[in-house]
């Protein structure tokens, strides 16, 4: 195997060696990934796959990628198998991102919630792939905006991701200076306290959002509908397969006249697509009963 190794100059000066990838390692892995999360690592991903697994065989000593992918695919390392999914995901995200969802849901949805909460029924929001808290913490801060006794109303928020990196910056609701700087100031003052060390979401916001892992091609323990879906910039890493029979597992979750928001370059097709009434930019109405 030591063909396989290639020396390189770390940044300290010292020698570290380099695995290389090869391109049945690399189908290899990427067919791991397939399996376990739906994520489609084309070709174009394979110096990315490098470099963040890198880090992985080093921290274990390996020398070969060939031995990581035994190491993690036999199924016996769990832990290190969900720290591979961690660092192959895309957790890109940001608050306000495709800010006219929000809108959306501020002027349009909201205020249908609020009459059917004061009604006596619960709202049940789902943000699904949510990274690292900023688009679940972002629903509740526009509920608490309209409606500060949203907790008492029994609104609730889900975020889910398979991430557990990610899910454990969104359950501690803390974000550094510079991820939250650029905000409008009134979104600063309303979702956060600072301190010396960063942001912390405050806990009227925290109040109303749950965080739980959940892989999105697995089965969902959902024990009720939602009023609301966010799936944004999720699918796009899935196949078009994979995309169709998501969403129809989406419209199955929906109360009738639920929405479902996706991201920017998503599409809606396959079967649920005569379910689902656009009704915006990128949002569906669920039409069916
Ligand atoms: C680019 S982020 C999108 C975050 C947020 N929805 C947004 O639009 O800003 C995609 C997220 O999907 C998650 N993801 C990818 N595959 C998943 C799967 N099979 N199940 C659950 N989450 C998944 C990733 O971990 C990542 O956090």
């Amino acid at each position: 195997m030591n063909q396989a190794l290639a020396s390189a100059a770390g940044s300290t000066g010292t020698a570290v060696r380099t695995a290389v990838l090869s391109q049945g390692e690399f189908a290899e892995i990427a067919r791991i990934v397939r399996d376990a999360c739906g994520i489609n690592l084309t070709e174009s991903k394979m110096d990315l796959v490098h470099s963040r697994l890198q880090k992985r065989l080093r921290l274990f000593g390996l020398a070969t990628f060939a031995e990581y992918i035994e190491f993690v695919g036999s199924g016996s390392n769990r832990d290190e198998f969900d720290q591979m999914i961690s660092a192959l995901t895309t957790n890109v995200t940001r608050f306000h991102r495709e800010s006219h969802h929000f809108e959306h849901f501020d002027q349009i949805c909201l205020p249908k919630l609020m009459r059917s909460s004061a009604a006596g029924e619960p709202v049940r929001i789902w943000s699904a792939g949510c990274s690292n808290g900023s688009e679940p913490y972002n629903i509740a801060g526009v509920i608490l905006d309209k409606c500060p006794d949203a907790a008492r109303r029994n609104f609730r928020i889900l975020g889910t991701d398979i991430d557990i990196r990610s899910l454990a910056v969104a359950r501690s609701g803390r974000y550094t200076r510079e991820y939250v700087e650029g905000l409008p100031e009134q979104s600063m003052r309303k979702w956060f306290e600072s301190d010396a060390s960063g942001y912390q979401v405050r806990p009227e916001l925290r109040q109303l959002v749950t965080f739980n892992t959940l892989n999105l091609i697995q089965d969902w323990p959902m024990r009720h509908k939602f009023d609301a879906i966010f799936c944004r910039n999720v699918m796009i890493y899935f196949t078009r397969d994979l995309q169709e029979k998501l969403l129809q597992r989406f419209v199955s979750c929906l109360k009738p006249e639920g929405l479902l928001y996706i991201g920017h370059s998503e599409r809606v097709s396959g079967p649920a697509a005569s379910l689902l009434k656009p009704v915006g930019n990128t949002i569906y109405q669920y039409n069916g009963s």
